[in-house]
Formats: structure tokens, C-alpha cells, sequence
């Protein structure tokens, strides 16, 4: 089946990027920080982390080995979970006031991973957190100094944001998300050691896996580098579009997931499946990293911005939040069915990726919606977005954050339309 694009460039793309960190990954390899630290020069280490992952006594134990190689070593624990403006200036001050550094370790999920590009940026190189935040919510500066060494270290499976170049955050007075990106973000080192995800609540592990899925399909639906225009170097950007490469990895994670998600959220002692989503994470990561995410991703951004009075079970405190995985899994379903006609074929491996049986009888655009459908049932993700708090009233709301985010609705394989993101919100009210 030919893909039905609306995209004609009149000078089609013909290269395209990619960009990883090094990585260790396996249990055990966070046992290494302290030696990989070593062979950097490195004589003043921040770990980065947040009071969670801090109660699990991993980030201290990241200190010691680091210093057990003479290096000097302190953590910060403050990380706001889902990191805000307020959040970020806070502990860039904190390390500013403490400094200076010359290494970063950031040990935890993505607020903690974020958190420590924000620092990492902002201690060596001028301005304010705003004059480096996307347009046109900041000033979308571009650092002028290279950064210090970071190396990331996940404890979720998750974001992948040890493999990428942002830094995602809620600016509280707008109540919108967005972020700072730009390739000297991204992690000189990813450390991945599944044994360190073994203590991730359920509720965590399901949010955060939904994430990694939807990172997947995402970029493998993405619209494809070369229907874009053709870009001078200058103006070339981390996310080009679905991309051989990218392919590769977001097909290896569906699979990854395939095996062992529902298993993870059941049961977080299962080593076997803790070690397959971690991989399925940094694979996710590695491609998304490159190709970009698109409708899901852009209805998250308002639909976690703007939450009312939800709060999911395994996240700390009672401030109302929608976590970032779950944010994005609450459209997928109906983002999906909207892309099926512009790759028919990707849509249907995909679902096929996840589950074999998908493919069987009835309309095929249904099959991808109706395997995550079941997937979110059997992990306890709410079912639409009625169910975190919204109502038909809250769509134009909705669907103004969205447009806002055009960067990433750029890589949607079909043009979206405000009619066409209100229709996905609206069919995302009730999902079963
Ligand atoms: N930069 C990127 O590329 C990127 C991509 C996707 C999402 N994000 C951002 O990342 C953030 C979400 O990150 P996340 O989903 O990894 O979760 P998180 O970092 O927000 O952590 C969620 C909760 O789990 C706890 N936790 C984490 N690991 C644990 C462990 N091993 N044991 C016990 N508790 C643990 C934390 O303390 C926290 O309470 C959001 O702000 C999101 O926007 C960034
Ligand atoms: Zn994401």
C-alpha cells in the first residue's frame, strides 16, 4: 500500500542525522560511574536526583564510588517530579551557588535527567532559563560554551532521555509545557542498569512504559526525512523525521514491549522483563531521539499543562498531576486511527510488532487503536481523558495547547488541522 502523504517538497531532503550518547548498559553497570568518571579529569561531581530515587540510596551510592576514585562528589536531591520553570531555576541556583563543576551524573527518571541538562547548561553558559526555552514561549537561544560532561543514568523505563537532546518543562504561569533542545543537551554518557529500575512503582512503570511505546510508534509513524524541504547544515534539527535508522529501533522496541510490559507492571521483581524495557527505553530513545514524535506528544503537552485535580497512584505527594507517559497514552489510541491512511503498511506492522494476533478480521485502521486499547486496560491507564478530569467544555482549551505545539505537529505524517485535533480529543473522552 503507497503512502497517502499530503507532503510535496519541491526539493525533497536527502540526508539525514543521527546522534547517540556512548552507553553502558546491563546490570551492573552502574557500578562503573566512579571509573568512567575517573578517565574524564573530572575533580568536582554534581548527581543530580530527585527525593524518591534518593530514598532508594542509589544516587548516594553513585557519590561514594566517585569519590572512592578521589573525586570530589555532592547530591542534590531537590528535583520537582516533572520538572517546572520554578523548579529549574531553583536548582540552577543551587549549583551556581555551589559550584563549580566540571561533571554531572543525573541518576533517576526524566525529571531528574532534565533537570541535570538544565543545570548542565546553565552553569556554563550565560543568561536565564528562559532565553534557551523553545519559541515562542522563550527566546530559543542556542548555548554559546560546549557543556560538561553528563552522564545519565535511568532509574525508570521511560523517557530515553539519556539519548537526547531535551530538557522538557511546565512553565507554570502559562501552564504549558515545552522545552529547550538543542544537540549539546544530550548525554555524553547513558549508563543503563535494569537492576536499578527494580524498586519503580507499578503506576510508574505503566505510565512510563507508555511512554516508550508511543515514543516508538511516534517516530515510526513520523513523517519520513524526505518529504521535508531540503535544509542547509545550518538549519538542520535533532528530530529530521522517520528515518531508516530510527526505524530500526522503535521496531526492536515494540517488540522488546511486546514481550514484557504487562509483565513489568504486574510483577517489578521479574528481572527478565525489568532488563527488556530498559532496553526497550534506550531504543525508543535512540530512535525518537532522531526522528521526532508528533500528535500523541502534542496533545500531551496540554493535557498534563492544564489538569484539574488528578493524581495517579505511585507518584508522591497529592499535587494534581497527569504523568508525562500517561498523558501521551490518553490519545494515542485515536491520534493512531487518524495517521492510519497517511502509512497504512507502518500502522499495521506496528500492531502486528505488538501483538501477532492483531491482524485477523475487521477494518485495519481499527487494529493499532484496539491492541493499545487493550494494553492500557490490562495496566491500569485511565480510559480518555474524561477519566483524568476533562469534559467536552475543556476541548477548545485543549486543542489551543496543541497548535502551540507546532514543532512537534511537524512531523505528523498527515497536515492536522484544529478540526481534526478536537476530533481526536473529543473520540479521547470515553476510549472504553
Ligand atoms: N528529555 C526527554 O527526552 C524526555 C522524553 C520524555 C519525557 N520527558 C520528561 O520526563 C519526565 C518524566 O520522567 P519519568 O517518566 O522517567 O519519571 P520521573 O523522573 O518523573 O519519576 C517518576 C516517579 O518515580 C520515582 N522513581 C523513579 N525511579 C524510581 C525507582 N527506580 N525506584 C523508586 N522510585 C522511582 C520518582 O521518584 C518519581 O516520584 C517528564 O517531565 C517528561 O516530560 C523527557
Ligand atoms: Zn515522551
Amino acid at each position: 500500500m503507497a503512502a497517502a502523504s499530503t507532503h510535496s517538497p519541491a526539493h525533497p531532503e536527502s540526508v539525514f542525522t543521527y546522534g547517540t550518547p556512548q552507553l553502558k548498559y546491563g546490570p551492573g553497570a552502574s557500578d562503573e560511574i566512579g571509573y568512567d568518571l575517573s578517565q574524564t579529569g573530572a575533580n568536582r561531581v554534581l548527581v543530580v536526583t530527585d527525593p524518591g530515587v534518593a530514598a532508594t540510596g542509589h544516587p548516594q551510592r553513585v557519590a561514594d564510588q566517585v569519590t572512592a576514585f578521589g573525586i570530589e562528589a555532592h547530591v542534590f536531591d531537590g528535583t520537582h517530579v516533572e520538572p517546572t520553570d520554578e523548579s529549574l531555576r531553583a536548582a540552577v541556583e543551587w549549583a551556581r551557588a555551589h559550584g563549580p563543576w566540571d561533571a554531572i551524573v543525573a541518576v533517576g527518571g526524566g525529571s531528574s535527567i532534565d533537570t541535570a541538562k538544565a543545570v548542565n547548561l546553565l552553569t556554563t553558559n550565560p543568561g536565564e532559563l528562559m532565553d534557551y526555552v523553545n519559541q515562542p514561549v522563550g527566546g530559543g537561544r542556542a548555548p554559546v560554551n560546549p557543556l560538561n560532561p553528563l552522564v545519565a543514568v535511568p532509574t525508570t523505563t521511560g523517557t530515553g532521555s539519556e539519548s537526547t537532546t531535551i530538557c522538557v518543562l511546565d512553565v507554570l504561569a502559562l501552564k504549558v509545557k515545552t522545552g529547550i533542545s538543542h544537540v549539546r543537551l544530550r548525554p555524553t554518557l547513558a549508563v543503563v542498569d535494569p537492576a536499578l529500575t527494580r524498586t519503580q512503582p507499578a503506576g510508574v512503570t505503566a505510565a512510563s512504559g507508555m511512554d516508550i511505546l508511543c515514543h516508538a510508534l511516534e517516530s515510526y509513524t513520523a513523517r519520513p526525512y524526505t518529504t521535508f524541504e531540503r535544509k542547509g547544515p545550518a538549519q538542520r534539527v535533532p528530530y529530521c523525521g522517520a528515518n531508516p535508522i530510527a526505524d530500526m529501533w522503535a521496531e526492536k522496541a515494540l517488540s522488546l514491549l511486546a514481550g514484557s510490559f504487562r509483565t513489568a507492571v504486574r510483577d517489578g521483581e521479574d528481572t527478565d522483563a525489568r532488563g527488556r524495557m530498559a532496553m526497550a527505553a534506550t531504543f525508543a530513545g535512540m530512535g525518537f531521539g532522531n526522528a521526532g514524535v508528533h500528535i500523541p506528544h502534542a496533545n500531551a503537552y496540554p493535557v498534563a499543562g492544564r489538569v484539574k485535580d488528578f493524581h495517579p497512584e505511585g507518584y508522591p505527594g497529592d499535587e494534581p498531576m497527569i504523568p508525562h507517559g500517561m498523558s501521551v497514552a490518553l490519545t494515542a489510541p485515536e491520534a493512531f486511527r487518524f495517521t492510519f491512511a497517511a502509512d497504512p503498511e507502518r500502522h499495521l506492522r506496528a500492531a502486528r510488532l505488538l501483538d501477532p494476533r492483531a491482524e485477523q478480521t475487521g477494518d485495519p485502521a481499527e487494529f493499532l487503536p484496539t491492541v493499545l486499547i487493550a494494553l492500557m486496560r490490562d495496566i491500569d491507564i485511565p480510559g480518555g481523558i474524561g477519566a483524568v478530569g476533562y469534559g467536552e467544555g475543556d476541548i477548545p482549551d485543549l486543542v489551543e495547547g496543541t497548535m502551540k505545539q507546532q514543532r512537534l505537529l511537524a512531523t505528523a505524517p498527515r497536515d492536522v488541522t484544529e478540526e481534526d485535533v478536537a476530533g481526536i480529543f473529543r473520540r479521547s473522552l470515553t476510549l472504553w
